[in-house]
């Protein structure tokens, strides 16, 4: 039991061991996505220690949901805030030479997933610890899979998992390598981007090399294509708003005297605002199938859309701005510049209102400097203390707060 007068942050830095070896423990089992069983089994066991109620686990495969409601007096005694973590590894080998390195051959935690499911837990110990300081329910969340597309949040909605009860709004955290340690990050509105992948195909006519004339030689059709869609970014989109469109794989032909009957190209599209998205593809469809026709070619397109952009809500926006400032000053903390990386959050943040913030993990003075997926990647771990107590005082200024966002 935690002693009444205890604030929150001693109370994290007594818990901090834990928290860590909680970590450590994660890290040296990395699981790759839809396949967490051992950390799911690991999260469930405890939120059982924890007490927590409703545990519910294989949800979209391996995610884990349970709930803690608060005992006290408040304005949102009927409101429940989701918090959520995700899971899974990556496919790399781990080049750190630390006591904790993988054990699994190929296999790494080289996003920080394991410091976001260890400090989901200790925020539920903390919380389960001061139910008595506010009023409501938090539903935490563990997802598997949110590094490969379609990811797991979109399955975890699909069963259910933002209903019974009923979800309001939401919370979510990531690592930041490319922040200072002691600093949080979030950015009100669109904060990541829409990244989709396209693919074309271009269908001409192969034949001899030395013969262009009787064929349609799908490389230099191709090849218009490649350098039309380059003024998508240059001539359509806003200069003061961004956009990506590279291609990324040219794949045609394999001899120098014959010319092959098709051409694919593969690549990747990132934009912020969902109609200009929209937009873009249409374009992109267009510039295809027209510059083919025109060349005597066919050209076909398949777009695919990948995770839609992490939108903020301006209101969790400020709940968490006036809780970071809080925990680390607010010289420390830092609004987000918008960023082309996906992130699968972005679905529950389609659903319900909430804020999704970054949490500082860099130190180059002890060489943890190596960004997120490189083999090296590591974080100074008092973060994780840190990110727990931004997350616990958001919680709470959340169900303290008045007319707080709650889902439409
Ligand atoms: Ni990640």
């Amino acid at each position: 039991m935690v002693a009444a007068s205890q604030t929150l942050h001693d109370a994290i830095d007594e818990i901090l061991p834990g928290l860590v070896a909680d970590r450590r423990h994660l890290h040296e089992h990395p699981e790759l996505g839809m396949q967490e069983y051992e950390t799911a089994r690991f999260v469930a066991g405890r939120l059982q220690q924890l007490g927590l109620e409703d545990i519910r686990t294989g949800i979209a495969n391996t995610g884990v949901t349970a709930l803690i409601r608060g005992t006290g007096t408040g304005p949102n005694a009927d409101r429940t805030l989701m918090l959520r973590a995700d899971m899974d590894a990556l496919p790399i080998t781990e080049e750190n030479e630390v006591e904790y390195r993988s054990q699994t051959p190929g296999v790494m935690h080289a996003c920080g997933h394991d410091a976001h499911t260890s400090m989901l837990l200790a925020t539920a110990r903390l919380l389960m610890e001061r139910r008595a300081e506010f009023a409501g329910t938090v539903k935490v969340l563990f997802q598997p899979a949110e590094e490969a597309q379609p990811g797991g949040a979109k399955p975890m909605i699909e069963a259910g998992v933002l209903e019974d009860p009923r979800v309001d709004a939401s919370f979510g955290l990531h690592m930041a390598q490319d922040l200072e340690l002691g600093r949080i990050t979030a950015r009100p509105g669109a904060s990541s981007a829409n990244s989709d992948r396209f693919y074309i195909t271009v269908q001409g006519k192969g034949g001899h090399g030395a013969a262009p004339h009787t064929t349609i030689d799908p490389i230099v059709v191709a090849s218009q294509i490649v350098l039309a869609i380059q003024t998508l970014v240059s001539r359509e989109t806003d200069p003061l708003g961004s956009a990506v469109v590279t291609v990324g794989a040219f794949n045609a032909g394999s001899a120098p005297n014959v010319i092959p009957d098709t051409a694919e190209l593969v690549g990747s599209m990132r934009t912020f605002d969902t109609d200009f998205r929209d937009h873009l593809a249409e374009r992109l469809d267009t510039l295809v199938t027209k510059i083919a026709t025109a060349m005597g070619a066919t050209g076909t397109l398949r777009f695919v859309r990948g995770y839609p952009s992490v939108v903020n809500d301006e209101g969790m926006f400020e709940i968490v701005r006036a809780a970071a400032s809080e925990v680390v000053g607010p010289d420390n903390f830092v609004i987000k510049p918008a960023s082309m990386g996906g992130e699968d959050m972005s679905y529950f943040l389609q659903q319900v209102p909430g804020c999704f913030f970054h949490v500082g993990s860099k130190n180059a003075g002890r060489g943890l400097v190596w960004g997120h997926h490189h083999p090296k990647f590591d974080i100074d771990e008092a973060s994780l203390g840190i990110g727990v107590e931004v997350m616990v005082t958001s919680v709470l200024r959340y169900f303290a707060t008045e007319n707080p966002p709650v889902r439409a």
